[in-house]
């Protein structure tokens, strides 16, 4: 059969509530044309984030009503340690209540004030928990990362002449971690080849510096290895992900994204003594070791969600559900990065509205557009995000203006889909019309969270 379906079967449903473009007018107003400022339940089809938005398996509710919520030892603590150390390898698994939690337990402990943390591309937490403790991240996505429309097909690589260079510059005295993110969600849902892991591990250790990998979306970039890069076509995910793990010195992972879990994460690491040290910050403020800042149940979800990822079938559907999109828009010349990604679609806002400035926001107007059409919910990821230096007053268009459609696992079905593509398609005809936009009132920083929008 060429029809790929949605392998599961639906056993308990969410209402949508559906809003006219009348009332969904009003709302956006309200909201100050923001998407965030929105409530839930006015947004039909949400495509803000992938992350702790899945659905999850009978096995994995039943799984949660299995839960040991003992404080120190929990059964539900040993099962989910086991099945991150089968999948992972690390020695020393320690349990976070989300990914930016084992973020911040890993940089207070290893980055310094004049420290550098290279990336292929920081995600903004990864980024922000760095700064916080002085240290510079450093973004080093390859040179085909910049071309949208080529078809290379690991466009989430970090570029390794950039990496050499740049331990050679500071060495292992100011580089206390280098880390990679697969998939490269800043830079576009991108995988991350082996060969790249493999190289990057290759400079860390000759310099003698841990290798880090942000394994959020790690699924999914081993089931792009299993389609794109030879020799691997027959490889099954588990063992590719466990051969990625294989050459990185520990992880830091949200288990909001490829673990199927609406909350969770953990920090990963095979250095004992590193591990006593993070504990200790761990017991402070998240929890005791063996839950984290995690119920019981979560752990057993997780647990369940970890194995259930790897499936390949769920894989197959996944990377086709969101190429369908992509191809799809491709198809009506819709400009939208190429090839696809992982965990959401692209569009290309600066194309797609070029006669609005970049300082007048596009993405942000197309976001605006998406819900007003169709009651559908994105994040811009342009010049509203990352234009502004909380240093000065000054603004900078930001190197693209994207909007990002990040799809939540195994909660929209291809109907859905289709729905989006026609409401793109119906912006898309009237885009000549769009009007830019203007901020009427920020913070300084993360401002897009709360930024207040108008029309210009
Ligand atoms: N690293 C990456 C690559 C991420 O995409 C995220 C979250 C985190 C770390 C932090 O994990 O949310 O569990 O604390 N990304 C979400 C998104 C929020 O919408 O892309 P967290």
């Amino acid at each position: 059969m060429k029809t790929v379906i949605e392998p599961f079967r639906i056993k308990m449903v969410e209402p949508i509530k559906l809003t006219t473009r009348q009332q969904r007018e009003e709302l956006i107003r309200k909201a100050h044309y923001n998407p965030f400022m929105l409530r839930a339940e006015d947004v039909i089809i949400d495509l803000l984030t992938d992350s702790g938005t899945s659905a999850m398996s009978s096995d994995a509710w039943g799984a949660m009503m299995r839960g040991d919520e003992s404080y120190a030892g929990a059964r539900s603590w040993y099962c989910f340690r086991d099945t991150v150390k089968d999948i992972f390898g690390f020695e020393q698994v320690i349990p976070t209540h989300q990914g930016r939690a084992a973020e911040r337990i890993l940089f207070s402990v290893m980055v310094k004030p004049d420290s550098i943390v290279p990336n292929n591309t920081h995600f903004d937490t990864t980024r922000a928990n760095i700064e916080f403790v002085g240290g510079t991240p450093v973004d080093l996505t390859c040179v085909e990362a910049d071309d949208l429309d080529s078809d290379f097909p690991f466009k989430g690589n970090m570029n390794i002449a950039a990496l050499e260079q740049l331990v050679a510059e500071h060495g292992p005295e100011r580089i206390p971690v280098i880390m990679v993110t697969v998939t490269n969600n800043s830079g576009g849902g991108q995988p991350v080849s082996m060969a790249n892991i493999r190289e990057i591990s290759r400079v860390a250790r000759t310099a003698g510096i841990p290798f880090y990998i942000d394994a959020c979306r790690f699924a999914e970039n081993a089931w792009f290895i299993n389609q794109r890069e030879p020799g691997y076509e027959n490889t099954p995910a588990i063992d590719i992900a466990r051969e990625m793990f294989s050459y990185a010195d520990g992880c830091t992972m949200s288990a909001k994204k490829d673990a199927f879990s609406n909350i969770g994460g953990f920090l990963c690491t095979n250095d004992a003594a590193l591990a006593h040290k993070e504990r200790n910050i761990l017991i402070l403020t998240e929890g005791f070791p063996t839950y984290g800042g995690l119920a019981g149940r979560d752990l057993e979800a997780i647990a369940v969600g970890l194995r259930e990822i790897l499936h390949e079938d769920y894989l197959d559907y996944r990377l086709f559900s969101t190429r369908y999109v992509v191809d799809h828009l491709l198809d009506a010349g819709i400009p939208v990065m190429a090839p696809a990604g992982g965990h959401a679609v692209y569009l290309d806002a600066r194309r797609f509205l070029p006669h609005i400035d970049p300082l007048q926001y596009p993405g942000q107007s197309l976001a605006v557009e998406l819900y007003l059409e169709a009651g559908i919910r994105t994040v811009e990821i342009g010049t509203v995000m990352f234009g502004s230096d909380p240093h000065s007053d000054e603004e900078q268009p930001a190197r693209l203006d994207l909007l990002r459609l990040a799809i939540p696992r195994r909660v929209y079905t291809q109907s859905h889909m289709d729905y989006v593509l026609e409401a793109i398609g119906l912006v898309w005809d009237r885009r000549a019309d769009i009007r830019g936009m203007k901020i009427v009132k920020a913070p300084k920083f993360l401002r897009h969270f709360t930024a207040q929008f108008d029309f210009v």
